[in-house]
């Protein structure tokens, strides 16, 4: 079966103005509506000629060097903007903050452009660069290998139904490009993974949150989500047999998806920035179509 996943936008600007005139950094209000349905209805959308600026003496970031070894994205952390996962001098590191911090601020004026209507109710969150090459990298366990489809979630972050929302843009300086592999509705992933699942057990989640092991207490809807991680992952008839689509994303192209949402995997290429935010499902055009009420459906009850 074929999927077209993909759904492009001419946009070429950080800042594009709203303008029903047709200039190539505008954006009417037509295509703000296309850009939101697409995007709640689960696809990739598509900048292919939205480049971030790495500036003439930043280009000595786009390496492995500045990584601690440890962690493998170096980043800024939600809202304390500290910058972790690397080493160097503190006026290296300063200067590797700025361009991280750009790059989300970026992607701020990006989002706030094509979708107004979440700005008031969007967090912002983790600002990345991912220096690695993926390929040839051998994952810890099945769990954290992203060359597997999956939809996010995390095991020790809750988001008790709100929105991942993500904007990567691939930054590599030797014409790599990204390669993704993107799979079949959320939907069709649930009716398949959801009736495998283990429930939660009585108890669970607060001892999960009195161990630390989650930041706050697990909701069900949590529990779900990464029992849909861990078994897509782990089903490697269904990672090939899905339908799905092969995705090329070259260097100075952005794209921007609901990561919970969109079963995606990343097959290879190095540098890239990324930047999250959470929104809460009350915020969106479409909130039948958000994992949280999708599995509730299914489920026949709620799950927060
Ligand atoms: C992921 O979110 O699974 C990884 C995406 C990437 O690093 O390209
Ligand atoms: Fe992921």
């Amino acid at each position: 079966m074929s999927l077209d996943l993909i759904e492009p936008l001419s946009i070429d600007s950080w800042n594009p103005v709203l303008d029903t005139a047709a200039q190539s950094a505008a954006i009417d209000t037509a295509a703000q509506d296309a850009a939101i349905d697409a995007l709640e209805a689960g696809k990739v959308l598509y900048l292919p000629r939205l480049r971030f600026d790495v500036q003439a003496a930043e280009r000595r970031f786009l390496s492995t060097q500045w990584s601690d070894g440890k962690s493998k994205n170096i980043y800024l952390r939600g809202r304390e903007r500290v910058l972790r996962g690397t080493v160097g001098s503190a006026e290296d590191q300063a200067a590797l903050a700025a361009m991280i911090e750009r790059f989300g601020s970026n992607a701020q004026s990006l989002v706030s452009a094509l979708f107004p209507c979440y700005v008031p109710h969007l967090q912002f969150g983790n600002t990345s660069f991912r220096p690695f090459e993926i390929e040839g990298r051998p994952p810890k366990s099945f769990r954290k290998d992203d060359t597997r489809l999956h939809s996010d979630a995390f095991p020790s972050n809750p988001t008790a139904g709100a929105r991942l929302l993500r904007v990567f843009t691939n930054v590599n300086a030797q014409g790599r490009p990204r390669v993704w592999r993107v799979g079949e509705p959320f939907g069709d992933m649930a009716a398949r993974i959801l009736p495998r699942a283990r429930r939660q057990w009585p108890g669970e989640a607060a001892l999960l949150h009195a161990l630390h092991v989650t930041k706050k207490r697990r909701s069900q809807f949590d529990h779900f989500m990464l029992e849909l991680h861990d078994r897509t992952k782990a089903d490697l008839d269904y990672q090939r047999d899905m339908p799905q689509q092969r995705v090329e994303f070259p260097p100075g192209s952005t794209w921007i998806v609901f990561s919970d949402q969109v079963l995606h995997a990343v097959l290879s290429g190095a540098m890239m920035m990324e930047q999250t935010w959470m929104l809460p499902v009350a915020a969106l055009r479409h909130p039948e179509r958000a994992p949280l009420r999708v599995l509730e459906s299914m489920v026949g009850r709620a799950l927060i």
